[in-house]
């Protein structure tokens, strides 16, 4: 049997990044976050690995770690430390508490010496004070011995559903080559749509609500054929009772407009940039956010369930989330989309070496 290189997964959440590797065949060992329910969600989808609910910025943490790892090796670091400190529409310190965990990768890395480590943040790092932060990262890991590349990957060239930028770093130990990160797989014109991605989910319009957990048809396009898998039950398919204003507000809103589209006077309490935003049927999506219920779902009168968000971030239909209905719309809008990860996990692949 191939070997499975070992990961183990700093700031998890419920997993994305971490499933996307498991797909793409490594075994991960541990994940690790504070987040209780998140944490909960990871447990219960990825069997076969442990979870520690620990504060990466606590030096007792890498101790915990080091404790439950009991000396096994490990062969990739993954992580996405938080990216609020470093998001250009968030707070821009410079010490904000929340830029400093990316010395948690630091830390293992230094500790466990791994073959490779993959960092991932949002885009606007990587311009953030003239690039120094991302030069500080890019130099760290360089004096550890690390060839260290880094580039802005959009989802939806990997078949995500979804225009979700991130910025990934990947570091190799020892390493003449630098890392060549994935080529598209598919063109933009070849994007999996939003209808390609969910329009096979019922759509709740008389169990707003209730829990729906069966399908009420077979899948319709590839891509759903590759999120349903086995799966039979339908999970996290549960709508928002709206209010009957948010309802009629939407109702005027067509197929991939805004705020914009609306007559004058209606929907006036949201005016900003994002409010009243309809899917694209014919699109991927704009990037799921952790539940601020700005988006629409292109059809229907109602924000996208979890399970339909989960969709657009590529989670396979068998990937159950756990926590109340803010707390799952956190797990999936924060996670690094599954399909994306498993194509950098693939191309990983090429530059380890088995050292056993
Ligand atoms: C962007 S999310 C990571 C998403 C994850 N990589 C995925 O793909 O699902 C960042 C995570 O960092 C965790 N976190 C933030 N500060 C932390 C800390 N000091 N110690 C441990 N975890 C922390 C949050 O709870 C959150 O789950």
């Amino acid at each position: 049997m191939e070997k499975k290189y070992t990961v183990l997964d700093l700031f998890c959440g419920c997993g994305g990044l971490s499933k996307g590797f498991e797909m793409a065949g490594y075994q991960i060992l541990l994940g690790v976050d504070f987040n209780e329910p998140a944490l909960r969600t990871y447990a219960h989808n990825h069997h076969g690995s442990r979870t520690l609910c620990g504060d990466l910025s606590a030096s007792e943490t890498f101790d915990a770690i080091d404790g439950i790892l009991d000396g096994k090796r490990i062969d990739v670091i993954i992580g996405g430390p938080p990216c609020q400190g470093f998001s250009l529409t968030g707070t821009r310190q410079f010490d904000d508490e929340r830029n400093k965990l990316y010395l948690a990768m630091i830390e293992t890395v230094r500790r466990y010496k791994p073959q490779a480590f993959l960092i991932e943040n949002v885009p606007g790092m990587a311009t953030l004070y003239k690039g120094e932060v991302r030069n500080e990262i890019v130099r760290r890991f360089t004096e550890m011995g690390y060839n260290v590349s880094s580039q802005i990957l959009c989802s939806a060239d990997y078949g995500v559903p979804q225009i979700r930028k991130r910025l990934v770093f990947i570091g190799l130990l020892n390493s003449e080559e630098s890392f060549q990160f994935p080529e598209p797989y598919l063109k933009p014109e070849e994007y999996v749509t939003c209808e390609q991605a969910i329009s096979d989910l019922p759509s709740l319009e008389h169990t707003l609500g209730d829990d729906v957990s069966s399908y009420e048809s077979g899948p319709l396009t590839e891509y759903q054929k590759l999120m349903r898998g086995a799966c039979e039950i339908l999970h996290n398919h549960k709508s928002i009772d709206h209010k009957q204003f948010v309802k009629d507000t939407i109702a005027l809103v067509p197929d991939g407009g805004n705020y914009k589209d609306l007559p004058e006077g209606v929907g006036e309490s949201r005016k900003f940039n994002m409010a009243w935003t309809r899917y694209a049927s014919n699109k991927p999506s704009r990037t799921i956010d952790t539940g601020h219920r700005n988006n629409f779902h292109y059809k229907w009168n109602r924000c996208p369930t979890v399970r339909e968000s989960a969709r657009l971030q590529s989670f396979p239909d068998d990937f159950v989330f756990l926590g109340n209905k803010g707390q799952q719309d956190r797990q999936v809008g924060n996670a690094v989309p599954c399909l994306m990860a498993k194509a950098i996990g693939v191309q990983l692949h090429k530059y380890l070496k088995n050292e056993e």
